[in-house]
């Protein structure tokens, strides 16, 4: 009698642990790179994405003999205290069922507890340099950098990867993660992937749920916008008057804007002449939802 499909799937096993407390953790990872394994991690915070998805798939192109380990932890030293820490969406089922769809070799879920063992206020904290973290989203979310950068501090500890993988959706937050990685001399590479986008151009983000049918089309604005912004800069157009025009048009759209800017990749800082690398970030409201986006981009000359 042939096999159907279905009876496949159903009977296919998922080889993926699923380790909430450190000790366990770091015991099968130190058997992986005993047996010459590559460790590639990616952290989140749940309520995977195709964006999410899309770094599993980077890490799991980095070798042959890779070990991808995925952490989801909602990290509260990164929320500020009007901020959605307690109505971020958790989904756990429906995350780890995409992780294992995905052949993902190892979940970390550690709980508050487990992170932060003498509780969040006596937490030693990794604070990367003003000039990175306290411009733009660090301006807008005090302490937000600091956060971020002690909880993957302490992720890449437990999980001592080879390589770590972040999406260039926070752009900020994969400067400063790497500014960490080398100042504090870690010994992980870091790699990143491109934002992916839904079809209508919108950065997929987990806090895109918070958006209503007539929020959600409105949207996607924010992305044109932003295309419209780095097609005048690239034909010449001066830049501060560009950047007048597209704010403008995202407030007429109905957005309220935290900035729009102009920088340079390397660094976050201001143009100079000569700075053809170039990356336009936004941060924008949307109602009651804060939307990021970017779009790196180079000029032959500014
Ligand atoms: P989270 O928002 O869950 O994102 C996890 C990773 O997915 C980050 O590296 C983020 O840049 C990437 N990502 C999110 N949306 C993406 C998209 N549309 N395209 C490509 N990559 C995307 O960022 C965090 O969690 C946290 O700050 C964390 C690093 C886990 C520390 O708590």
């Amino acid at each position: 009698m042939p096999v159907s499909p279905t009876l496949i799937t159903a009977s296919t096993e998922s080889h993926m642990q699923s380790h909430q407390h450190s000790q366990p953790l770091r015991r099968q990872i130190a058997e992986w790179k005993q047996q010459g394994d590559v460790i590639a991690f990616v952290p989140t915070m749940g309520n995977l994405h195709a964006g999410h998805l899309s770094l599993v798939e980077l890490a799991q192109r980095q070798a042959d003999n890779v070990r991808v380990v995925v952490s989801i932890f909602v990290n509260p030293m990164q929320f500020g205290e009007n901020e959605d820490f307690d109505t971020y969406p958790r989904t756990l089922e429906e995350d780890v069922d995409k992780l294992e769809q995905m052949n993902v070799d190892m979940l970390y879920i550690p709980d508050t507890g487990e992170i932060y063992p003498e509780g969040l206020d006596a937490a030693t904290r990794v604070q990367p340099p003003p000039v990175l973290a306290d411009v733009l989203e660090g301006e807008f979310r005090p302490g937000f950098f600091t956060g971020v950068a002690t909880v993957v501090a302490r992720l890449f500890n437990t999980v001592q990867p080879d390589i770590a993988c972040f999406g260039e959706k926070d752009y900020q937050q994969l400067l400063v993660i790497r500014r960490m990685a080398a100042d504090l001399a870690m010994p992980v590479r870091i790699l990143c992937a491109p934002i992916t986008r839904e079809a209508d151009g919108l950065a997929m983000s987990s806090r895109n749920r918070y958006l209503d049918t007539a929020q959600r089309r409105q949207a996607a604005r924010l992305s044109h916008c932003l295309q419209q912004l780095v097609a005048a800069i690239r034909q010449g157009a001066g830049r501060e008057r560009a950047l007048e025009n597209a704010i403008k048009s995202l407030e007429k759209d109905g957005f309220s804007v935290d900035y729009v800017v102009i920088r340079r990749q390397s660094d976050l800082r201001e143009p100079q002449a000569g700075d053809l690398r170039l990356v336009a970030l936004a941060a924008v409201w949307l109602g009651k939802t804060r939307l990021i986006d970017n779009i790196v981009f180079e000029i032959n000359r500014l």
